[in-house]
């Protein structure tokens, strides 16, 4: 089998017809930038599930009325929009990643701006966004063999999810990771902002009435402040062997 990540050597042979047979929906919930993507990509990629960044869902509604002048927290306007948004993902042919697409336009890097993130806490607070997001995030997962990363997403959107991870990091350690990859992104940043963006976003997601972010005791806990991706994969595969077999 290949190894998931380059030089890791990682090599766990779960791959049976077990999992094969029974496909199940992962949920994984978590702070921003706790490293849910690359978990949930990693493992969508392993089992041939799709992968879905619920995020980017949230940040392709704030792109969207944000490009129309909308403030982020006049309610009534932000929901008069939700009608003329279609949100799709499809695999960039030249990238390969799956790229978010507003209105048939590819988004992706669009969405990864500060401009972007210091607006979607208060765009993701409105239910009237939350309930028309987690209709389509559930069409998606209806068939099963779903990885979808999120705030809410085993608590609201698929509370029956067979596999519930909750992602957690110092948030010094996630604001370097997120300082170095809009770096390496060409994004003009300072740590110290990055770090503020993301504690304020955490207070928000938190504390919001409308689905905040919360764990429950079915959730598996994953703290990668110390663990490498390698650990993180091996660790989520024992989980996703365990609920593909039903226990
Ligand atoms: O995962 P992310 O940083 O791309 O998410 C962007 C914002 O969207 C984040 O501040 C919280 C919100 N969000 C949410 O409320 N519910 C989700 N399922 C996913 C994201």
């Amino acid at each position: 089998m290949r190894p998931r990540f380059p030089n890791s050597g990682v090599n766990l042979h779960l791959r049976g017809p077990d999992l094969n047979a029974n496909k199940i929906n992962i949920a994984i919930d978590g702070y921003s930038s706790c490293g849910k993507g690359t978990l949930a990509k990693a493992l969508a990629r392993e089992l041939g599930y799709k992968f879905i960044d619920s995020g980017a869902m949230y940040r392709a509604v704030t792109l969207y009325i944000l490009n129309h002048n909308i403030h982020p927290e006049d309610e009534a306007a932000v929901a008069s929009c939700l009608p003329h948004i279609r949100i799709d993902f499809a695999v960039n042919s030249s990238t390969g990643r799956n790229d978010v697409l507003l209105n048939g336009r590819d988004i992706e890097q669009e969405i990864r701006t500060l401009r972007v993130a210091g607006a979607v806490s208060q765009v993701a607070r409105i239910t009237a966004v939350r309930r028309f997001l987690v209709q389509a995030q559930q069409a998606m997962g209806r068939e099963k063999g779903v990885v979808m990363d999120g705030r809410d997403i085993g608590t609201v959107v698929f509370p029956d999810a067979e596999l519930k991870i909750f992602m957690t990091a110092s948030s010094e350690v996630r604001a370097q990771r997120r300082y170095e990859e809009l770096k390496a992104s060409g994004a003009d940043a300072e740590y110290e902002e990055v770090l503020a963006n993301l504690q304020e976003r955490d207070r928000i997601d938190s504390t919001r009435k409308d689905s905040p972010l919360t764990m429950t005791s079915d959730y598996h806990v994953l703290d990668n402040s110390h663990l490498s991706r390698e650990e993180q994969f091996e660790m989520a595969m024992e989980w996703v062997r365990e609920a593909s077999l039903g226990g």
